[in-house]
């Protein structure tokens, strides 16, 4: 069964990612056409593609740092998919509010963005993710040399741009964690943690820890190497 899996051509995690990313997709357009979209859909379609870009973006983040504490090493071949499907579902969000929201009306669109502080930040998060989606290919990444991993270093404030846009369109009581704010804040919080794991002694406690205590009862396989690049790539 599993000389079977080996032999596949995608890795089941492989699968799992591409299915996930996937569905919020289909399940939208099903639920366009089958009217399945509450009374104000374009709204639906926004937070849903919404939400979906953001959770594929911190999936896309916390490749790295899972891969330093775990030693899963193909997650760090799945990032840049993970990443890239974010931006994918932050142009469609993007494009379901300036032409089914706005109807491409520029002039509205622009006093939309300087008057409400979240669309303000949900516009400076996209703007930033493009050139980190153009600049994942390899080619680029051999072009850039050292200032790749520069660059796509600002994933970790994009990140956190993004769910201040996603707490802000939300109303609640972020005192009494009360109301709607309650997922951005779990966001916030992952985002935290995974900035956390990626600082350079809690990375070298968790590399000590591996070795010395996981890895004598796991399988005699190579230490993985710890990986530090980030990013949509
Ligand atoms: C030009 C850029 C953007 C614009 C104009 C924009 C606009 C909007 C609008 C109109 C909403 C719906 C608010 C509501 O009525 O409930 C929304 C929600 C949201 N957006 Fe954006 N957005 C942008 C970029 C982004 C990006 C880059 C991300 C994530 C990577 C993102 C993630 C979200 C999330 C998570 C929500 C909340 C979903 C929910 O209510 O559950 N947005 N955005």
């Amino acid at each position: 069964m599993l000389n079977r899996l080996k032999r596949l051509p995608f890795t089941p995690l492989q699968i799992a990612m591409h299915l996930y990313a996937w569905s919020a997709l289909v399940l939208l357009i099903f639920d366009f056409f089958t009217h399945h979209l509450t009374a104000n859909p374009i709204q639906a379609m926004e937070q849903r593609t919404g939400r979906h870009a953001i959770t594929l973006l911190v999936m896309s983040l916390a490749c790295t740092p899972l891969n330093n504490l775990f030693g899963w090493r193909e997650l760090i071949k799945r990032r840049r998919a993970l990443g890239l499907y974010a931006v994918m579902y932050a142009t469609i969000h993007v494009i379901i509010f300036m032409d089914l929201d706005f109807g491409l009306a520029w002039s509205l669109i622009i006093q939309t963005v300087i008057q409400k502080w979240y669309i303000l930040f949900g516009m400076t998060a996209f703007l930033m993710l493009i050139p980190l989606a153009i600049t994942s290919f390899d080619v680029w990444k051999a072009r850039l040399g050292k200032n790749w991993k520069r660059l796509h270093q600002i994933i970790y404030f994009i990140a956190p741009i993004a769910v201040l846009h996603y707490a802000i369109s939300k109303k609640g009581d972020i005192f009494r964690l009360q109301g709607d704010i309650v997922r951005p804040l779990i966001y916030a919080l992952v985002i935290i943690i995974l900035l956390i794991l990626r600082l350079p002694f809690i990375r070298r406690f968790f590399a000590s820890f591996r070795t010395r205590i996981l890895l004598p009862f796991s399988r005699p396989n190579p230490q993985p190497k710890m990986d530090t690049d980030v990013g949509a790539g």
